[in-house]
C-alpha cells in the first residue's frame, strides 16, 4: 500500500515554543489513522503543516507523494478536513452551509446536488436543513461540521478531535460514520485525547507528547512495547508490610501498591497471575471482595512512556 503522507523530521516553532520537534509520521492508503496526545501535544499543528495552512521551520511533508502548497488545489480537491473548532456560516442553512462547501470543489450541478444531498443523508440532518446552526444542539452542529468537510468525497479525510463536547449518541454516531468513510475507501486520519474511541476506532496508532512522536503502531503493537501485560485489583483489608513483600515477590510481578482495602499488581508476562495471588490469599486467610484482572490500555502505554497519565493531563 502506499504511502498518501508522509511527514519527515518536522519542526514547528512558534516563537520560542516548540509545538513540533523532529516530528515523523507515515500513514498509508485505507487507514484509520489515530493521533492520540494530551492537550497541546501538538495535534492541531501537526494537521495545519500536513494541509499547508501554517509554514513550518524544518523537515518535509508529502501528500499524496508531493509536496503541499497553499494553491495546491488538485491535492486539496482529494482532501477533506473537519476542523477542531466548527467552522461554518451563521448567516447559511444548514443547507446552504454543506452546498457551499461541495461548490468549492465540485462545478458540475447536478453533481454538486446529489453530493449535497448524500452529506446530509449521510449526519442524518435530513429534518434540519432550513435551520442555521445557531439553533443546532452542540451535536448537530458537530455533524454539520463533518457533513462541510466530506460532502465533495475526499479521498483523504482529517477529524480533528471532532467527538469534543458531544453527547454520548451523537459521539456514537459520529463514529460509525467515519467506520463507514473508511469502509467506501477514504483514509481517515483521526485525533483524539480520548484513548477509548482511538482503540475503538483506529488501525494504526500515533503517540505524541509535547510535539514529539513517542511510539506508533497497531494497538497490539503498542502494548507489547510496555513491560505490564496485565493489571490485577483485589479488595482485600488488613494486608501487613510483609504480606505486600511477598506479594511484590510473586513471579512477574513488578510493581504493588495497596490503598483503600484495594490491592493491585502488575504483571509482565507470565500465566495464572490471578490463581497466584488469590492462592496466596487464600493460603493467608484472607477473604476478599471484588477482584479485576485488566490488559493494559493505551494509558498504561502513555503511562509507561512518559511518566505522566494521559487521562490526568486532559
Ligand atoms: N497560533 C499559536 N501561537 C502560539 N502557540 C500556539 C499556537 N497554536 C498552538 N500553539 C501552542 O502549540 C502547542 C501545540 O498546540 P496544538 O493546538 O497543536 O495542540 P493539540 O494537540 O491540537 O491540543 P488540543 O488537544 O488542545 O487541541 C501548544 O503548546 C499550544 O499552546
Ligand atoms: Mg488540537
Amino acid at each position: 500500500m502506499s504511502n498518501i503522507i508522509e511527514v519527515n523530521n518536522l519542526v514547528k516553532r512558534y516563537k520560542e515554543l516548540v509545538a513540533l520537534d523532529h516530528f515523523n509520521l507515515t500513514i498509508k492508503e485505507g487507514e484509520v489513522f489515530g493521533l492520540l496526545g494530551p492537550n497541546g501535544s501538538g495535534k492541531t499543528t501537526t494537521i495545519n503543516c500536513i494541509l499547508s495552512l501554517l509554514s513550518y521551520d524544518k523537515g518535509s511533508i508529502k501528500v499524496f507523494g508531493k509536496d503541499m502548497k497553499p494553491d495546491s488545489y488538485d491535492l486539496k480537491r482529494k482532501i477533506g478536513v473537519v476542523p477542531q473548532n466548527v467552522a461554518v456560516f451563521n448567516e447559511l442553512s444548514v443547507y446552504e452551509n454543506i452546498d457551499y462547501f461541495c461548490g468549492l470543489y465540485i462545478k458540475d450541478a447536478a453533481t454538486r446536488k446529489q453530493y449535497v444531498k448524500d452529506a446530509i443523508d449521510f449526519v442524518e440532518l435530513g429534518e434540519f436543513t432550513k435551520f442555521r446552526p445557531k439553533k443546532l444542539s452542540g451535536g448537530l452542529l458537530r455533524r454539520l461540521n463533518i457533513a462541510c468537510g466530506i460532502v465533495h468525497k475526499p479521498e483523504l479525510i482529517f477529524f480533528d478531535e471532532p467527538t469534543v463536547a458531544v453527547d454520548p449518541q451523537s459521539r456514537n454516531k459520529i463514529l460509525e460514520g467515519i467506520a463507514e468513510l473508511n469502509k467506501n475507501g477514504a483514509t481517515i486520519v483521526y485525533t483524539s485525547h480520548y484513548m477509548e474511541e482511538v482503540e475503538q476506532l483506529c488501525s494504526r496508532i500515533l503517540i505524541m507528547d509535547k510535539g514529539k512522536s513517542l511510539a506508533s503502531g497497531t494497538k497490539e503493537e503498542l502494548k507489547n512495547i510496555i513491560k505490564c501485560t496485565e493489571k490485577i485489583s483485589v479488595e482485600v483489608c488488613d494486608l501487613t508490610e510483609d504480606n505486600l513483600e511477598e506479594i511484590s515477590g510473586l513471579a512477574h510481578a513488578y510493581e504493588t501498591s495497596y490503598d483503600d482495602s484495594i490491592l493491585k499488581v502488575s504483571f509482565s508476562g507470565g500465566r495464572h497471575n490471578l490463581v497466584r495471588v488469590l492462592d496466596y490469599l487464600g493460603d493467608h486467610d484472607y477473604s476478599f471482595g471484588r477482584i479485576y484482572s485488566e490488559l493494559p490500555t493505551l494509558n498504561d502505554v502513555f503511562l509507561e512512556i512518559t511518566g505522566t497519565e494521559l487521562r490526568d493531563s486532559v
